[in-house]
């Protein structure tokens, strides 16, 4: 099967097709959310909290987003995949920024980059897309700024505030990224910035009216509790599912009853 490409996005927007994306972390979830046939697995930098148990994103390095960068490239046949910029992989200089992101190309098989933030990283958007390494760019609410924005909170409120996340949509397609994840604001704001953008939106939180959606998988499957934002849906609960197995199987081994002679060798 053909992989998705930023053209097939592009054109997707143009034709009002909506766009499908969801994170994965590892070699299984990937083969469900590939053959499912979203456009776009995103391996975020969530894995810190719905894979390694942290209290948010800031602690993931490099070398983890690789290792699991590269597990989920193995088994995307089709959808592309889109490896997420840590925490000070690109905030302390553009060489930095560049020399990172191509080795989610290079090193885990990535077809793409996302990087968190808007005025700020324009000179990295340029570099990198001046290096070949296309850039999904991420504004409203960026969890690498939890401490400034003191949680996770709605964003683009005020009317300043409002301007500013329209300017920067403006700003980070002028810079060259092909598409923007717009995270938890509202969902007019996010429509007026779609409706003024080339390039597709992917919302997350961000109301019905984006080129498309994107959603952290445990979420959608009901298997991360600590939390749960207002705009997730769960339509699984596999946590639930899970352990009712397990707990099925102690009992059973406990009785006595597993394994029976149809587990059994004669
Ligand atoms: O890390 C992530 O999963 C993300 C999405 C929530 C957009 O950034």
């Amino acid at each position: 099967m053909a992989k998705v490409t930023i053209n097939d996005l592009l054109e997707k927007k143009s034709e009002g097709k909506k766009i499908t994306m969801l994170t994965a972390y590892d070699f299984p979830f990937a083969r469900i959310v590939d053959g499912a046939g979203v456009d776009a697995i995103l391996v975020g930098d969530s894995l810190a909290m719905v894979v390694q148990g942290l209290e948010n994103t800031l602690p993931v390095t490099m070398d983890e987003m690789l290792y699991h960068t590269k597990m989920v490239s193995r088994a995307a046949e089709h959808a592309m995949v889109v490896g997420d910029m840590p925490f000070m992989s690109y905030q302390v200089s553009v060489p930095d920024a560049v020399w990172n992101a191509g080795r989610f190309l290079k090193e885990a098989g990535a077809q793409a980059v996302k990087m968190e933030g808007g005025s700020e990283v324009l000179e990295h958007i340029r570099a990198m897309t001046r290096s070949e390494i296309p850039v999904f760019a991420h504004i409203g609410l960026t969890p690498q700024s939890i401490h400034r924005m003191g949680g996770y909170k709605v964003q683009g409120k005020t009317e300043e505030a409002r301007k500013r996340l329209i300017e920067e949509a403006l700003a980070v397609e002028e810079a060259g990224a092909f598409a923007l994840i717009l995270e938890a604001i509202p969902m007019e704001l996010a429509k007026t910035i779609t409706e003024k953008l080339t390039i597709p939106t992917i919302g997350i939180g961000a109301g019905p009216h984006c080129d498309g959606q994107v959603l952290v998988i445990h979420d959608l499957l009901g298997m991360f509790e600590r939390f749960v934002p207002k705009f997730v849906k769960r339509y699984a609960s596999l946590k639930d599912d899970a352990l009712k197995a397990v707990k099925a199987y102690i009992e059973e081994v406990e009785k006595g009853d597993f394994p029976s002679e149809e587990q059994s060798f004669k």
